[in-house]
């Protein structure tokens, strides 16, 4: 069987070379017991990505054979010690320095999670699929909340698409520093964030490594002088990626929330998504479908079913998870987006279905969320 497995894994291609493991003598050890695996290679030469690259490999060989919960792999290197990326233990390194290793992997949350000082909530915005809505569900919930008297915040850690200078309309918008070296978030309609689009051109091809990813967000989580926030709402990147294991390592994620449209409801990825939460004891609120129905501006009443109905309720029946509600589509909450002035901060929209629906959201958040409801709720999620 270990050799079985050593033969298997050594087809896999090396990113960096483009020869494959087995030919290069990087695969060190296997190791089979009962039902659990144990790979240990040498990842010399190898780029985080390039790392992230095999490990998805060795998880697709292996997942006819063993559960992805009883895979460890463990890399070795001259310059550091073994280090764990597997999914099944309990216990991780912490490397004195800032890994590469530690921050790209399928690895759990670190043990010296901060929170930040003065911030009550942090909500993270998720979503398995680009261009569901999940930056316009971030903003107009935060400036819903905003509305309810509550001091908001929004991270936008969407490097491979940021999309908040230009939903609150401060494409040109330049952060400065304060007398202590913190980062000033940008104000606008009422909220602060902070955004990667803000230090990059827009047309910028960015490629970030792993390790300088986790290090901008640390300074967008800790360097940014947030002040005091009742909630701190993160736009994440679509699927389950480095940046979203930054996130939940380097800070007490509260809550979760993943947003999907009708058609885009892939059930296989939103468990992959919601394990990887779960996993890193973030608790799921549950899911939001946007883009329901749309309603057209001359007959507010009328509801058409463009991508079928009920995709996501369905969803989340079988993934036993909340069904937070769904949010129609509406010409004008496109234009106020593309205009950089966000549909729930005018007031001329007031009563309208996308207006109803996100004060529902709001308030079936904020209830989840408070402190009285918290325990039961999550626990009743988590089924602990
Ligand atoms: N309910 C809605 N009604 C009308 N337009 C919508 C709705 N939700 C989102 N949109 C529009 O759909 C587009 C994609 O939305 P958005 O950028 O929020 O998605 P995203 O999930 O953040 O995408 P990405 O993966 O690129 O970050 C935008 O043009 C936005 O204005
Ligand atoms: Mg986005």
């Amino acid at each position: 069987m270990n050799d079985e497995i050593m033969n298997l894994i050594g087809t896999i291609a090396n990113p960096a070379t483009k020869k494959t493991l087995g030919v290069e003598n990087r695969i060190k050890e296997v190791l089979v017991n009962d039902e659990k695996v144990t790979i240990k290679y040498d990842r010399e030469g190898i780029s985080p990505t390039e790392k992230r690259v095999i490990e998805d490999s060795i998880y697709g060989l292996l997942k006819s054979k063993f559960e992805e919960d009883n895979i460890t792999i463990m890399t070795v290197s001259k310059d550091s010690k073994d280090v764990f990326t597997g999914a099944s233990e309990k216990k991780q390194e912490q490397p004195q320095q800032p890994k590469a290793s530690i921050q790209a992997g399928h690895g759990p949350a670190g043990a010296n999670k901060k929170r930040i000082p003065n911030v009550k909530k942090i909500l993270a915005v998720s979503s398995c699929k680009g261009g569901v809505g999940k930056s316009t569900v971030s903003v107009n919930l935060a400036i819903t909340l905003k509305n309810m008297g509550m001091k908001v915040g929004i991270l936008d850690a969407d490097i491979y698409g940021p999309s908040m200078p230009l939903l609150l309309g401060q494409r040109n918008a330049k952060p400065a520093a304060n007398d202590n070296k913190k980062i000033l978030p940008i104000e606008a309609h009422g909220l602060k964030f902070i955004s990667f689009g803000l230090f990059i051109q827009e047309d910028d091809a960015v490629i970030w490594r792993g390790p300088m990813l986790g290090g901008v967000l640390n300074q967008f989580l800790f360097d940014v002088e947030w002040g005091e926030l009742d909630y701190l709402i993160v736009d994440l990147p679509p699927g389950t990626g480095d940046m979203q294991l930054s996130m939940v390592q380097a800070t007490e994620v509260d809550a979760a929330i993943v947003v999907s449209t009708p058609q885009q409801v892939a059930i296989l990825d939103s468990k992959k998504g919601m394990k990887m939460f779960e996993k890193t004891n973030v608790p799921i609120i549950g899911m939001i479908e946007n883009m329901s129905y749309f309603v057209p501006d001359d007959n507010l009443e009328k509801k058409y079913y463009i991508f079928g109905n009920g995709g996501v309720k369905k969803a989340c029946a079988e993934l036993d998870t909340q069904f937070l509600g769904e949010i129609p589509m509406e010409i004008s909450l496109r234009e106020s987006s593309d205009n950089g002035i966000p549909y729930m901060s005018l007031k001329e929209y007031e009563g309208r279905p996308v207006w109803k629906s996100y004060m529902n959201l709001a308030k079936h958040i904020e209830e989840a969320m408070s402190e009285k409801t918290k325990k039961g709720f999550f626990s009743k999620i988590l089924g602990k």
